[in-house]
């Protein structure tokens, strides 16, 4: 290999770290991809990859999925942006709509960092209060809130927030922190604080750990009570669980929703909505009124990506789609169960839908502390092997995405390459 054929040091030279953030893997051992098709990616060295994280979930439909790509390459063709609401935004919009059960208003944005931050912002203009309840560990994006109570190890007694990762002390003002799934702490810090309470944000199924029953619906209830704001962040959930979502799957609907990842087919978007009266906090109208939230994204909507989301809302529309995420899930997290009772490891899988991670402990995850309670780094270590044996992952995070392009065979595969890093990273 020559040397501008080595792109790993060429990225290592330009990056920090020599990724684009986020995957933890040691300089210079990180592949730097080339193409993908269906489930599978292959690196600049021309190694093939069986990929298990999908872009982190974004490409549900599967790499470069003719119909996406046909959508996308028409709308290009038509020019790629305007920064104006233009035709194929107004048709998403009407479709984000009618599936989702809270979306009466809607605004485009282009990531899902983007989205729950505007949510977070539009709840602060409505209400007038300064403060979000967030749950610990809960990831809702790149910028103060969404990072807070994350990385740390040293965690403080809730509802304080931990800053780490943050950049932003202020968030020890803005943000409340709480235990998810503890309802009854939960409703306790709602109270205290209601009345500087603008919103509550929650992952529905707070990274692969599922709602105990009636936590979300008590969320509902309470924040109701209390004038708070419910945020729902389905950058994940959407699209993913069902085709209406977390809302649908759980049958509790918020007053705001973030959308993100799924929804673009692969291409950049975000999108939040929820109820009128909220969403009117964004109308230029109110500008500069005290209740107006600036909302504006210069590549948000843009007639590309939102051709391509209309396209695959059209895949996740085809007959059996979710009753196949769902049976390929429940299978996957089976084999996993297995394959770690196999190899007498104690741990636990994680997930719901066409989503699984294997924490290595000894008693059912419910929350954030019984997570950092796992051995993570017994299941960083795994997963390292498996890139090194050729499945594309995220080893910081240890989430593994499902999407429609993934078969059986490539669930089998997978789980034959888990059992031999089981046996071979086996503490000795
Ligand atoms: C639950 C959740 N919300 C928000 C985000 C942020 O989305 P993006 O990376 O598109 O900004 C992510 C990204 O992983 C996420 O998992």
């Amino acid at each position: 290999m020559n040397a501008t054929d080595n792109f790993r040091d060429r990225a290592l030279q330009f990056f920090p770290g020599g990724s684009n953030g986020e995957y933890g893997i040691p300089e210079g051992d990180a592949p730097v991809l080339e193409r993908g098709q269906g489930c599978r990616v292959w690196d600049t060295e021309g190694r093939e990859y069986l990929d298990m994280t999908m872009a982190w979930g974004a490409v549900l439909v599967g790499h470069a999925h003719p119909k996406v790509l046909e959508a996308a390459a028409a709308a290009a063709s038509k020019g790629a942006n305007f920064a104006a609401v233009n035709r194929p935004m107004v048709e998403l919009a009407e479709r984000i709509a009618d599936l989702s059960p809270c979306a009466e208003r809607i605004r485009f944005v282009a990531s899902g960092t983007e989205a729950t931050m505007l949510c977070l912002r539009t709840a602060r203009a409505t209400t007038g209060r300064p403060k979000i309840l967030k749950f610990e560990g809960a990831y809702h994006g790149q910028y103060p809130e969404g990072v807070t109570s994350l990385v740390g190890s040293d965690l403080p007694e809730l509802p304080q927030p931990d800053s780490s990762g943050t950049g932003a002390p202020s968030v020890e003002r803005d943000v409340l922190v709480a235990p998810y799934n503890d309802l009854a702490s939960t409703r306790k810090i709602l109270t205290d604080y209601s009345d500087e309470l603008a919103a509550v944000i929650v992952e529905p199924l707070h990274r692969c750990i599922p709602p105990v029953d009636g936590f979300l619906q008590g969320l509902r209830e309470a924040t109701t009570r209390l004038g708070i704001v419910l945020v729902f962040d389905e950058v994940v959930t959407g699209f993913r669980l069902a085709l209406g979502g977390a809302q649908e799957y759980y049958g509790v609907s918020p007053d705001l929703v973030a959308y993100g990842k799924g929804l673009g087919g692969g291409f950049p978007i975000g999108a939040f909505g929820g109820r009128t009266d909220v969403m009117e906090a964004v109308n230029e109208q109110r500008l500069p009124g005290p209740n107006y939230a600036w909302s504006a994204s210069t590549t948000g909507g843009n007639p590309v990506s939102s051709a391509a989301a209309l396209a695959a809302i059209d895949v996740y529309n085809e007959s059996g789609v979710y009753d196949r995420l769902h049976a390929m899930g429940r299978r996957f997290r089976e084999q996993l169960d297995q394959a770690l009772d196999q190899a007498g490891e104690t741990a636990q899988v994680l997930g719901d839908g066409p989503l699984a991670q294997a924490a290595f402990l000894d008693r059912p995850v419910q929350s954030h502390r019984d997570w950092l309670a796992a051995d993570r780094d017994r299941g960083r270590a795994v997963m390292f092997e498996l890139l090194r044996r050729g499945v594309f992952l995220n080893p910081m995070g240890t989430k593994l995405y499902l999407s429609l392009a993934h078969t059986e065979a490539d669930l089998d595969e997978f789980t034959a390459h888990f059992a031999a890093a089981l046996q071979s990273t086996r503490p000795q």
